[in-house]
């Protein structure tokens, strides 16, 4: 028996030119490079320019992904974007991105499910391809955190950054087996009930403002730890594999001390794990792909290597991905 597969062929990143150290932020914030390295991990974070937009970053990195791929814009039949910082309330940035690689069939739509968009557009995706409804899916995370920043809040602005990273997957038959390449299984959850421990005050429905993010981060952290680690079980268990199955862990890039506290929970070698966070802050949606493209990029990750996605954002919404590269 065949089964068809969501094989991803490519991956691109886009980080925008200007660099925001912390040396700079505590110029402006009661901070200092110590505090934010010892209590995230973070370096640096780079920021939009004036007039680039969340489109921008994910039209750079989709040309990135489709040239590693070897894949002809017109090739692509579905474009899921994940994103909470959109061009506009309407119409969605895919959209954006479709008419910017000239692309006029097929259908592109966003996903909005904060820090774990791209897990979610993914799985879209995934299922999409499963439903044979397409054949070639380009799946992007892009954000401009930086326009949705206090950046008079110390315990929120130096956490964030702005970014996009995408994947082209591809229909492709095989045997149903966990040696097939290809995505193997998603798993996603949220739980609305902890809206005001992470949110953004403000909305075209609301306010009729953008809004400021607003967090509870002694809160998320606590939740993240806990969910991160059930549902990266829960996606080893439903492919009857261990931690030491995996090849590498891409995390999303929130915070070096979730990370640690993830792969220590799973007993996972730390030299398994992709960190970024470091060079990029969190980037939300786009952290997981830009994770997995430097991965693949620098050649750590192999064709063939089993590699673990997972994800958790406003909502809380969380969620994980196993994939056979
Ligand atoms: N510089 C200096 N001091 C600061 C800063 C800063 N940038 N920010 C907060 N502080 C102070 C606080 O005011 C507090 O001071 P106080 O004790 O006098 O009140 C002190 O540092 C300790 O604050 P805590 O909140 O207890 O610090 P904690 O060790 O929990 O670290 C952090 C804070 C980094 C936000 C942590 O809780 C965290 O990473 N949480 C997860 C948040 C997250 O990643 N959110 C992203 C979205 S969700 C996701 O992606 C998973």
């Amino acid at each position: 028996m065949t089964v068809t597969r969501s094989v991803i062929t490519g991956c691109g990143a886009y980080l925008p030119e200007r660099v925001l150290t912390n040396e700079e932020l505590a110029g402006t914030v009661d901070t200092d490079d110590e505090w934010i390295k010892s209590r995230t991990g973070i370096c640096k974070r780079h920021i939009a320019a004036k007039g680039e937009f969340t489109s921008d970053l994910a039209l750079a990195a989709s040309r990135r992904a489709l040239a590693a791929a070897g894949t002809d814009p017109d090739e692509v039949d579905l474009i899921v974007l994940a994103t909470a910082t959109p061009d506009e309330t309407f119409p969605s940035t895919a959209t954006r991105v479709q008419a910017g690689l000239g692309i006029t069939r097929g259908a592109a739509f966003d996903v909005q499910a904060v820090c774990s968009g791209f897990i979610f557009a993914l799985a879209v995706a995934d299922n999409f391809v499963k439903a044979q409804q397409s054949k070639c899916a380009l799946v992007i995370g892009a954000e401009t955190f930086s326009r949705i920043l206090d950046w008079e809040d110390r315990n929120t602005c130096v956490l964030f950054g702005d970014g996009a990273g995408a994947v082209v997957v591809k229909a492709t038959e095989g045997q149903g087996t966990n040696e097939d390449r290809g995505i193997l299984s998603t798993h996603l959850h949220s739980d609305g009930r902890h809206h005001d421990l992470l949110y953004v005050d403000g909305g075209p429905s609301s306010t009729q403002t953008t809004g400021h993010l607003r967090m509870q981060g002694r809160d998320v952290f606590r939740h993240a730890v806990t969910n991160l680690s059930a549902v990266v079980h829960e996606a080893l268990d439903a492919n009857g594999m261990s931690a030491d199955d995996l090849d590498w862990l891409v995390p999303h890039q929130a915070n070096k001390r979730i990370l640690e506290g993830t792969a220590r929970k799973l007993n996972l070698a730390p030299e398994k794990v992709i960190i970024t966070v470091d060079q990029h802050a969190n980037t939300s949606a786009a952290s997981v792909p830009l994770a997995l493209a430097e991965g693949v990029g620098d050649g750590r990750i192999k064709q063939g290597d089993i590699v673990l996605m997972e994800a958790m954002g406003g909502g809380f919404t969380w969620g994980a991905c196993v994939v056979r590269m």
